[in-house]
This record gives structure tokens, C-alpha cells and sequence, in this order.
């Protein structure tokens, strides 16, 4: 009770203006009233025709035969685990900054992830030290492209090709993002997406896996048709809370949005995956499970509106770039990456969260090497101090959003009020 009446002091002095927060960016109002539509009608949430058309579309956006859509990214990735045949004993190398249900999809089939460092200015896997952590219990190479830009996948799979290990690719964050001219997610033999309220585009929480391989997409699909979707209770749960984060992230409203998105989460009244912390798959419940046909359908229009979203996160990664340049990349390099995010590392991050506060609502990520973790990092096979370029970022960074719904305008407004004092405390690389 007192942390949750400190949450809420500290949200009192954003008065009514125009804030912006990092979820729910690429919904449209169409959407919600589809989804409005949906929920007073009860409409079957199991039409697998619509899935199907889904599913192909999203096949065709990653030049790939084949995409199988499941309930969540962590899904996705825990069945291509599955059918990959990993299992007991086994071992899965992951770069040591991700989210933590990575590492727990990996614990839940029996097998460990095993943490590289990170390259202190891509956040991506550090190639070069892939080859030291691999042992005869290794079974898979992780190819994650954080916050959108590719990772080193030449060098990835250089090293795969030489200990006959495959490669998945965690592209949650990069649907849309291209390699050496060629799609993401069409680079290695698996590879899976989220479409969760934070993603490139939104279903408000959603998986896919995408693969050439024949072979793997029937066992996928034999996975995917043999389980259940989400209940019936879950399933109102999850339309009634995209409806209602779609209202309170609303930039004109996030002042008070917040507040009452707060204290619902506290009631309990909204859905959330409650994984986080679980390292047994027999603690966590309707995992994995299937897609639903009315997520599809709300992945169907946001996939229509690809293009322009991503132009959109693209244009405001093109002035930060401009005036912050963490990255240094010209016009063409940055049009291949999505930009979920514009990352960076700075000195103090408390600082630079509350001078841009009144503004933006930065909700930084990731902030332990294993987001969504804060201790016994040991439960999860890391240890600290054995990945310390990871830890570092992980203090220092921060993004700023650059969905749909934050204007270019504002971006310009506030980085050049404030160019001087980030230039300041910027850590360069
Ligand atoms: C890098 C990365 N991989 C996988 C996932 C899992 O996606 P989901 O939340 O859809 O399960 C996330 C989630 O944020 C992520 O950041």
C-alpha cells in the first residue's frame, strides 16, 4: 500500500499536457473499435481462417514459407525449442542483455542458457566471444537484434556452420529490420517475433515463428494444433485490456491514464503474463498457448500499416541520430533497422529519466542484464560479474520511444532545448 501511494505521489506533478509513454504506439482508433466490437458481441476468438491470413501475411512481409503464430513471443521461442528437440542437459548460448522470459523459455524445456557479453555500442551479442562459451552440451546459437538492429549474423553463422549448431533468431524487436538486403527473420533456419503492447507493431501480447525448413514447420504446426487456446476468462480479460491501455497511453490523458492504469494492475483487473520470475514451466499457466483469431485480426491491420510505421520510427531515429549520434550510421543504415527504440548510455540515468519527465515517460529497458529481473540472477544461470559490458549498459542506458504516436515535432523540441546538457551527460563509446 505505501509503495503503491509513492507510485502515485510521484506521477501527482505531471498536470494535464501532452505525455508519452512507450506502450500501445501503433494502435489505431479503428482497431479499438474493432476490438470495442469484438468484446460487446462476444465474437469466436478461434477462426482459424483469419489466423491463417495472418500468418500469411506475416510470411510474406519476411520472404519465408512458412510463419506459425502462438501466443507470445516466449511461446514461440519455447516451441521452436521444442521442436528443434532441445531439451534436458542441454545448453542455448544468449547474449547477457534480454528479457528474462528468454532465459525461462530456455529453463522450461530442461536446458540452460548460458550468457555472452554484449558489444558496448550495438547491444548485440559480441561474436567474438561466442566460440569460448560453447561446449559438447550446446545446441543452439541465439541471434538477437536488440532494440531492432541486426546483430552480427555473418559471424554468427560463420561459428554455427564450424560446430554444426543452429541458429534462432530472437527478432521480437525487429519485424521489419533487414540484413545485408534481406529480411530478418529469413537469415538463419528459426526464427520467432513479439507483437506485445511494447513491440514494432502491437496485438498486445503475441508470438510468431518463421522458418524456410519444411521439416521444422511441420513439427511447429503439429505443436501449434495441439494446444489449447487462451480460456474464455483470459481471453475477455486480454480484449478488455488492450481496450483500456489503449485509452489511458493515450498521449492527451497518460497524466491520469497512468494513474488508473496503476491502481487497476493493482486490483488485478488487467492481463498480464505473471512468468517473470517462474523458472518452472509447471508454475506457469496456458503455456504455451495459441494465438486467437481476434489478436490476428488487429495483427493483420497493424501489418497493412507496416510501412508507415516503420518511415515513422525511422524519421525520428534520423534527427536523433542527427544530434545525439550513438550510433553514427547514414540514412541508408538506419533504414534498415526498426528502431523499437532509440538507445543510449548516459551518466547518471535518474537524471535524465526526470528532465525529461514532464514530457516522456521513458520507461527504460533494459535495466539488469535479464529485464524483468532484479535479484537471484543465480536461479536463472547468470553470474554476476561474468558479463560486465551487459551490467554496464544495463545502468547506464536509455531510449526514447519513437512510435506512431509521438510526433517528429516534439522529439526536435526537446532534444534541441536540451542538446547542450545530453551532450554533457552522454557516455560516449
Ligand atoms: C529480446 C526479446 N526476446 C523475446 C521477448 C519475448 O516476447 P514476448 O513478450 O512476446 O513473450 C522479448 C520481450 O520483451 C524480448 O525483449
Amino acid at each position: 500500500m505505501v509503495l503503491l501511494a509513492r507510485k502515485l505521489i510521484k506521477l501527482l506533478p505531471k498536470w494535464p499536457r501532452r505525455r508519452y509513454n512507450i506502450f500501445m504506439g501503433t494502435n489505431t482508433k479503428e482497431e479499438w473499435l474493432w476490438m470495442l466490437r469484438a468484446w460487446i458481441t462476444r465474437r469466436s476468438y478461434k477462426d482459424l481462417s483469419v489466423i491463417e491470413d495472418y500468418e500469411r501475411k506475416f510470411a510474406q512481409i519476411c520472404g519465408v514459407k512458412h510463419a506459425i503464430s502462438f501466443g507470445a513471443g516466449r511461446m514461440a521461442l519455447y516451441v521452436i525449442l521444442e521442436a528443434l528437440g532441445i531439451g534436458e542437459g542441454d545448453e542455448v548460448i544468449i547474449p547477457a542483455f534480454t528479457c528474462v522470459v528468454v532465459a525461462n523459455a530456455i529453463l522450461y524445456t530442461g536446458a540452460k542458457p548460458i550468457y555472452v557479453d554484449i558489444e558496448l555500442q550495438s547491444f548485440n551479442i559480441d561474436a567474438t566471444k561466442i566460440e569460448a562459451a560453447i561446449t559438447s552440451r550446446t545446441k543452439a546459437l541465439y541471434a538477437q537484434h536488440t532494440f531492432g538492429i541486426a546483430c552480427n549474423v555473418d559471424a554468427l553463422r560463420d561459428i554455427g556452420k564450424r560446430h554444426r549448431l543452429p541458429i534462432i533468431e530472437d527478432a521480437a524487436h525487429a519485424l521489419g529490420a533487414e540484413y545485408h538486403g534481406k529480411p530478418v527473420g529469413s537469415l538463419t533456419e528459426v526464427a520467432f517475433f513479439s507483437s506485445d503492447h511494447s513491440k514494432v507493431i502491437n496485438t498486445y501480447v503475441g508470438g510468431m515463428v518463421v522458418t524456410n525448413k519444411d521439416a521444422l514447420a511441420l513439427r511447429l504446426r503439429k505443436i501449434q494444433m495441439g494446444i489449447p487456446f487462451m480460456n474464455q476468462k483470459s481471453m475477455r480479460r486480454l480484449v478488455r485490456s488492450f481496450l483500456i491501455n489503449y485509452i489511458c497511453y493515450l498521449p492527451s490523458i497518460l497524466w491520469i491514464g497512468q494513474v488508473i492504469h496503476i491502481l487497476l494492475t493493482h486490483l488485478d483487473l488487467l492481463f498480464l503474463f505473471k512468468d517473470d520470475l517462474k523458472t518452472k514451466k509447471e508454475d506457469v499457466s496456458e503455456y504455451p498457448c495459441r494465438l486467437s483469431s481476434l489478436q490476428a485480426q488487429i495483427g493483420l491491420s497493424q501489418l497493412n500499416n507496416l510501412s508507415h510505421n516503420l518511415e515513422h520510427r525511422r524519421k525520428i531515429t534520423e534527427y536523433l541520430e542527427k544530434k545525439i549520434r550513438w550510433n553514427q550510421l547514414n540514412l541508408d543504415e538506419i533504414n534498415q533497422s526498426t528502431w523499437l527504440r532509440y538507445s543510449f548510455l548516459v551518466k547518471d540515468r535518474d537524471q535524465f529519466e526526470k528532465k525529461f519527465s514532464w514530457r516522456f515517460d521513458l520507461g527504460v529497458w533494459f535495466t539488469t542484464v535479464v529485464g524483468g529481473r532484479e535479484e537471484g540472477f543465480e536461479e536463472i544461470g547468470y553470474y554476476p560479474g561474468s558479463c560486465p559490458v551487459a551490467e554496464y549498459v544495463a545502468q547506464h542506458i536509455v531510449n526514447f520511444p519513437t512510435h506512431l504516436k509521438v510526433p517528429l515535432g516534439i522529439i526536435q523540441k526537446e532534444i534541441d532545448y536540451y542538446h547542450d546538457w545530453i551532450g554533457e551527460n552522454i557516455l560516449r563509446h
